[in-house]
């Protein structure tokens, strides 16, 4: 498989929660032998505590700063990765900005049926656990599609499967002009 300049850059997925982000970003690590990096993971290595206790405990602006600055991290590191953003964070113009600037902005598109479905029974996402779940997700991605929108590539990830999605990321990247 030939490769493009494309390589070059790290490989940004983002996406609702539940889209995919981080079982397709981990396959494709290893199919381009780049790092793998999950955003949330790293946060909750720096800041030394669960998600789930970063919003209870300090609020969301704050697990919103870990977000950024570990996103940061991961993109100004030396070696090119392949990383699995959090839901919300593309929320930030500052983070749109770096991932563009870094890398290849990947949306993976997800319904809310899907969504709702992959969710069902999740304890570990605070955005996730209102009253009403559907209600909930639906306002947020509404809130959320023209930030994804803003991505370099967006894949529909409906009915496909994690091997499907990142087969299908790679034949896009490997196309993409020098
Ligand atoms: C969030 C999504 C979660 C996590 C946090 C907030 C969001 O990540 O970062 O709970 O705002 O959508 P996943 O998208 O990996 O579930």
């Amino acid at each position: 498989m030939s490769r493009s300049a494309t390589f070059d850059k790290s490989i940004v997925l983002t996406g609702f929660m539940g889209s995919g982000k981080s079982s397709v970003a981990a396959l494709l690590a290893e199919m381009t032998g780049s790092p793998f990096v999950d955003l949330d993971e790293v946060v909750v290595k720096e800041a030394g505590k669960t998600i789930h206790r970063i919003f209870k405990e300090d609020g969301e602006a704050a697990f919103r700063d870990w977000e950024s600055l570990c996103l940061e991290k991961a993109l100004t590191s030396k070696r090119t990765v392949v990383i699995a953003t959090g839901g919300g964070a593309v929320i930030s113009a500052y983070n749109r900005e770096i991932m563009k600037n870094f890398g290849v902005v990947i949306n993976l598109m997800v319904s809310l049926p899907q969504v709702l479905k992959r969710l069902q029974g999740a304890q570990d996402r605070p955005l996730f656990s209102d009253q009403n779940p559907e209600e909930g997700a639906r306002r947020l991605m509404m809130q959320r599609e023209p930030f994804y929108a803003e991505a370099d590539i967006r894949i529909d990830t409906d009915g496909k499967s994690v091997e499907d999605v990142a087969a299908e990321i790679m034949s896009v990247l490997t196309e993409l002009p020098e």
